[in-house]
């Protein structure tokens, strides 16, 4: 199959003749917002570290996303700090900055972007009746009125000025036009109509925004976008339909994460715009091949796991286990798959084996776009050797996941050094844990527990001391086979706030621990959520306090 960005390939490759007679030869530009970096991060129990989101900006860079929203400036100097930091630091994508409709959020956002070559600020207000009453108390021409001083005020700071009026779906659409009239004259040059409560069908989503485009001629001088939540499991349904009634911008996250039950897909999206070019007449500018790894890098940082079944980037995406579809497969893979693993990055290179040495490393490790420091490398060799000791075929997959585990463990005040856990059906399970503590020293623990990992977490617990209920636990293998590096992520909860960790080792149970370690670490550093003002909870009309 073709991996080429030439559509008419695509949809030839896959063997239908009908598809190819009516791609369109100059597809439209669809540019990708992608959000995971705001909205996903308003995923319950996500809280990403400045690195953290450095890293995932610089993977949708490569990506090629048209434009990154790295933040909410005025939501809390952390975030002000990352959004600054990724204009600053990541080149290629536009950078956005989300900004309630107030004149201290709006400075704050220009002051948190000026960095960058290329900014967009994304002024947004609710304007359905639900959300003007309850929320705002604010009456139409207020919320019309506020909407187009501060789109104004944002002109002032950037050219590129995105308004949304948060809960579009349920906005009286005489009076929603009328705002995005008004923004468009303001000086808006993106307006994206957010689903907020992902309460939309694709006709009557589609039917909106063609009435909308023809009730505001001005509509056609700017970009219409649209924002998707998944509430009903339509969010990629809905973005596309928008797609089909006009819109060129999508918003979205990877692995569909955000808010509630997240937004749209960004891999679904773009795979279905790519393999469809007669239905979209739209393409993008992305970089497929790399839709697995920033997948995979989003889960682990994030601590959100990949459900299998999930589209495009589900590690049962490309798994045959009928027999007929096996057979099928090993003929012709387009009896089965309608895109190839290789085509968004998921095929597995064996690309190492234990006599690679430490230059061998570092160059593959640059190839697949991570820039190690000398320290960093040492300690990923260390671990690659480890690895390939008990690992016959070391792939990228297991490269990526030393990587980050590594990443994982710099300098932080709880640091796993040793564990030994004894088990089996006539024994208690029973581990020993060492680990070195803030006052500097090593400490030893014992505990005994249901299971191997509950005895880990209750002598772990024992040592530490930080407070946190396990609230999920999820383990995955990295690539197949019985040597398989194992993942685990975790969520802790302590008082309303969350904290998720990540770790990954041969052994499943090293692995657990890992990732219990570093959920209490991000607890004890307060790297946790559930304290952050999202842009649904604060979008009260009151002086903004942070
Ligand atoms: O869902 C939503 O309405 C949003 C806006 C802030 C764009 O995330
Ligand atoms: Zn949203």
């Amino acid at each position: 199959m073709s991996s080429s960005n030439g559509h008419s390939d695509v949809a030839q490759s896959l063997g239908n003749p009908l598809l190819t007679a009516v791609a369109p030869a100059n597809p439209e530009p669809l540019t990708i917002l992608d959000t995971t970096l705001r909205d996903g991060e308003q995923s319950p129990g996500v809280a990403l570290t400045a690195d953290d989101k450095l890293a995932i900006a610089r993977q949708l860079a490569r990506l090629r996303v048209d434009v990154i929203e790295a933040g909410f400036p005025f939501s809390s100097p952390g975030d002000y700090a990352a959004v600054r930091a990724i204009a600053e630091h990541v080149e290629g994508p536009v950078i956005a900055g989300l900004s309630r409709c107030f004149e201290a959020d709006v400075r704050q956002c220009a002051k948190a972007l000026e960095p960058a070559q290329r900014a967009r600020i994304h002024v947004f207000i609710g304007t359905s009746p639900i959300h003007r009453d309850s929320q705002l108390h604010m009456s139409q021409a207020e919320v019309l009125e506020r909407s187009r001083s501060m789109t104004a005020l944002a002109k002032t700071f950037r050219e590129d000025v995105e308004f949304s009026p948060m809960d579009a779906s349920r906005t009286e659409p005489e009076y929603l036009a009328d705002v995005v009239a008004a923004t468009i004259e303001a000086g808006a040059t993106t307006i994206n109509l957010p689903d907020t409560v992902g309460y939309a069908t694709p006709d009557e989503w589609r039917g909106l925004i063609g009435w909308l485009t023809m009730r505001v001629p001005s509509l056609a001088g700017v970009t219409l976008s649209v924002h998707c939540h998944n509430d009903l499991g339509l969010a990629v349904a809905n973005s596309l339909a928008s797609i089909r009634a006009g819109a060129r911008q999508v918003e979205t996250c990877v692995n569909g994460i955000g808010e509630r039950a997240g937004n749209a897909a960004l891999e679904e999206v773009a795979m279905a715009t790519r393999l469809h070019p007669e239905v979209f007449g739209v393409s993008t500018q992305l970089d497929h091949s790399q839709l697995y790894r920033t997948s995979r890098m989003v889960s682990q940082l994030t601590g959100m796991a990949v459900q299998p079944n999930k589209a495009v980037v589900g590690a049962n995406a490309f798994a045959h286990h009928s027999g007929i579809h096996q057979d099928g497969i090993l003929k012709d893979r387009r009896t089965f798959e309608i895109m190839d693993a290789a085509e968004v990055g998921a095929g597995s290179t064996l690309v190492l084996g234990k006599l690679s040495g430490r230059h061998a490393l570092r160059n593959r490790l640059e190839q697949l776009g991570y820039k190690l420091d000398e320290e960093e490398l040492k300690r990923a060799f260390v671990r690659f050797k480890e690895l390939a000791d008990r690992k016959r075929d070391v792939t990228d997959r297991d490269l990526e996941a030393v990587v980050a585990d590594e990443r994982r463990t710099g300098d932080e005040q709880y640091q796993l050094e040793h564990l030994q856990v004894s088990c089996g059906t006539q024994l208690r399970p029973t581990a020993t844990v060492r680990m070195l503590l803030p006052d500097g020293l090593s400490h030893e623990a014992a505990a005994i527990g249901d299971g191997p990992v509950d005895a880990a977490y209750r002598a772990i617990h024992e040592l530490c001391q930080v407070e946190g209920e396990l609230e999920e636990f999820a383990v995955q293998a990295v690539t197949g086979g019985i040597d398989a590096i194992g993942e685990v992520s975790v969520r802790l909860h302590h008082d309303g706030t969350r904290a998720a960790g990540h770790g990954a080792d041969t052994d499943i149970i090293v692995a657990a621990a890992k990732a219990y370690v570093h959920a209490l670490n991000r607890m004890a550093d307060g790297v946790a959520s559930g304290d952050k003002p999202t842009p649904e909870t604060s979008g009260a009309a009151t002086a903004p306090q942070r």
